[in-house]
């Protein structure tokens, strides 16, 4: 917990240009670093992919707080890679690997070659939602959706010609999940989140590894997928 609080407010927030929470590593809150790190260790993932990197904040964070595991991050957008890429390069963090590409493709390709990577899914801004393509893509690991809706008004969620970034998403799988578990808005955790403008929810999801460490979190609640979910 010392080092993701010595890592986390050491990132410069570059994303202040564009995103309306300020930027930060996951949106300036620490919670979401925190709970990442509880997984991360839970299932000793091998790896972590993030999609969309925007310039990088994000992604800076996790090539310095895990530099033993391989860290990769794309952009559909080229100079928001080749920001990203630069930046993690003058830091000499030589185990993040940063595309220009379209994150399905990323997803898949990594997918196949580690035995648990931690997925955190945090592609839009662009015309075509790259979410349902990301999802069918994973093989195995633990998957962190961003900007999920949890119904809290606290937390802010996605959306796409009218469709909400929730559990439908889940159900449209090719093999849906039968649970997922988002973060409890009322969990009490060792840091306080610093962030006091936009928080976004989060939906995570376990594919093909044991959903143990998601229930046994005492900052998560589990949830059934209901069939009415999948409209
Ligand atoms: C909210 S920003 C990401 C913020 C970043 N993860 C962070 O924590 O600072 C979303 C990014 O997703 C990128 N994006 C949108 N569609 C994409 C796709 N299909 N593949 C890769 N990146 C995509 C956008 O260009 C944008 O930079």
């Amino acid at each position: 917990m010392e080092e993701t609080l010595n890592v986390f407010y050491r990132v410069e927030r570059a994303g202040a240009i564009r995103l309306s929470g300020g930027g930060g590593p996951f949106g300036f809150d620490i919670t979401r670093a925190m709970l990442v790190d509880d997984l991360l260790a839970s299932y000793r993932c091998d790896a972590v992919v993030e999609t969309g990197c925007f310039l990088g904040d994000t992604t800076t964070y996790l090539g310095t707080r895990y530099p033993d595991i391989p860290v990769y991050s794309c952009d559909i957008v080229p100079e928001y890679a080749l920001f990203t890429r630069h930046r993690l390069e003058s830091a000499g963090r030589t185990n993040v690997v940063v595309s220009c590409a379209d994150s399905p493709g990323i997803v898949s390709a990594v997918s196949g070659l580690y035995e648990c990577p931690l997925f955190y899914l945090d592609a839009h801004w662009e015309a075509r939602w790259p979410l349902d393509a990301e999802l069918a893509a994973i093989r195995r690991g633990i998957v962190l959706v961003d900007d999920f809706d949890i119904g809290h008004a606290r937390f802010s969620f996605d959306s796409y010609d009218g469709r909400g970034c929730d559990a439908a998403i889940f159900a449209a799988m090719p093999s849906p999940p039968e649970r997922y578990w988002t973060p409890d808005p009322d969990a009490v955790w060792p840091l306080p989140c610093l962030q006091v403008g936009r928080r976004s929810g989060a939906g995570l999801i376990a594919v093909n590894v044991d959903v143990q460490p998601l229930d046994l979190h005492p900052a998560l609640i589990a949830h059934e997928l209901a069939p009415e979910a999948s409209r």
